[in-house]
């Protein structure tokens, strides 16, 4: 009988993720049925919720089993179909990561709210199968509904974005400055900072290990902030909070900072700037702002296809190498979009 192999997680981490709190597992793999179709992944992608999703108590999120299947977003293409709507060779999308196959009976996939086997034909021209989960995925929704749906910031103002270096932060950047607005941001790195610099275009950009938070934000916004996309921690939310224009906006897609001890928010002494200067402070989802994905889709690769946008990506090797890939995420050592390659894809090796 033929094998497949899944990751799944051995004990729930006590602070920081570790890639041993995971393991590998060989499986018998399944064969469709009527109805059914047998997927294998090309990718995952890694995301820092699913640090959540690791802990007992996730808040919004299911906890992940201990020795069961876990859930992600992944691409692949089916390889044995005994369901009508899908033909073998299909690349399809869906919330069935961290495994090499699965069986689906081909529910609608609604992004990212159905079930985990739902499925998605995808297919774009100018889409790479993992564009799907990098320039096109979850994260890059994220920006695009912060930056094009969400923001009332006009040309010339100030937008400040947090984790500049991350999936989120570097779109977030570029399509602020396609918008015309003056470009603030930070990263973890001086390699990262110069790549936000020279590559993504930004105005202003500083390494935010290195340098005080307040003093490089004063320096870096001295008309203030109109907009903030705050990606990254209750400090450095705080930090923008004196700096921010009147009646304007705060866009927080997350706190990365906490994940990795339990989500509670500490530090925001000054939460009465928001009182005082009127400010509008909004935490958003992606999935509220699917009315726009075909647009999102066309301007993601039109940007991209014209030069004007631009997606840094880590991709690591082997579905062994998924729990590294979840991890780098909180310590520096990712940069741009984090996939893991779990087979070889002829159609993406560009
Ligand atoms: N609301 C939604 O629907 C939604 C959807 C997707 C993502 N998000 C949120 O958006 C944020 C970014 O996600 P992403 O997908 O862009 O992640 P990502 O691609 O993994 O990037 C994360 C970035 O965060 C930076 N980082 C890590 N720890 C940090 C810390 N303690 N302080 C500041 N920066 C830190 C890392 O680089 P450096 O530290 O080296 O700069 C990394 O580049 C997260 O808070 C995530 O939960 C929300």
């Amino acid at each position: 009988m033929p094998s497949t192999t899944r990751v799944q997680m051995k004990r729930r981490p006590d602070g920081f993720a570790r890639p041993d709190d995971f393991e590998v597992v060989t499986l018998p793999r399944p064969e469709p049925r009527e109805g059914e179709v047998l997927v294998q992944n090309i990718w995952m992608s890694v995301d820092p919720y699913m640090r959540r999703s690791m802990d007992e108590d996730g808040k919004d999120l299911a906890p992940w089993p201990i020795g069961g299947a876990l859930d992600g977003p992944s691409i692949g293409r089916v390889i044995a179909s005994r369901h009508p709507g899908f033909g073998e060779g299909d690349l399809v999308e869906s919330m069935s990561g961290w495994q090499e196959h699965f069986i689906s009976s081909g529910t609608d996939f609604i992004p990212y709210l159905t079930p985990n086997d739902a499925l998605a034909v995808r297919s774009a021209p100018g889409a790479r199968p993992r564009d799907w989960l990098g320039l096109l995925g979850i994260a890059a929704m994220t920006a695009y509904a912060g930056m094009a749906c969400l923001s009332k910031a006009k040309r010339g103002d100030t937008a400040v974005i947090s984790s500049g270096a991350g999936t989120v932060g570097s779109l977030a950047c570029q399509i602020g400055r396609i918008n015309g607005l003056r470009i603030v941001t930070s990263a973890g790195s001086d390699e990262k900072v110069k790549w936000l610099r020279d590559v993504a275009r930004v105005d202003e950009a500083f390494n935010y290990r290195s340098e005080s938070l307040t003093g490089a934000l004063a320096k870096a916004c001295p008309n203030g902030i109109d907009l903030l996309l705050e990606n990254a921690s209750p400090e450095h939310l705080s930090a923008c909070l004196p700096l921010m224009n009147e009646l304007k906006q705060i866009l927080i897609t997350g706190f990365i900072s906490i994940y990795n001890s339990g989500g509670t928010i500490s530090g925001i002494e000054n939460f009465q700037y928001v009182l005082d200067r009127f400010l509008t402070v909004q935490a958003f989802r992606f999935m509220d702002s699917l009315d726009a994905y075909d647009q999102f889709v066309s301007d993601m690769l039109r940007w991209r296809a014209s030069g004007e946008l631009v997606l840094p990506e880590t991709i690591h090797e082997g579905l062994d190498a998924a729990p590294e890939a979840l991890c780098s995420l909180f310590t520096g050592a990712s940069f741009g979009k984090v996939l893991v390659r779990i087979t070889d894809d002829p159609a993406d090796r560009a």
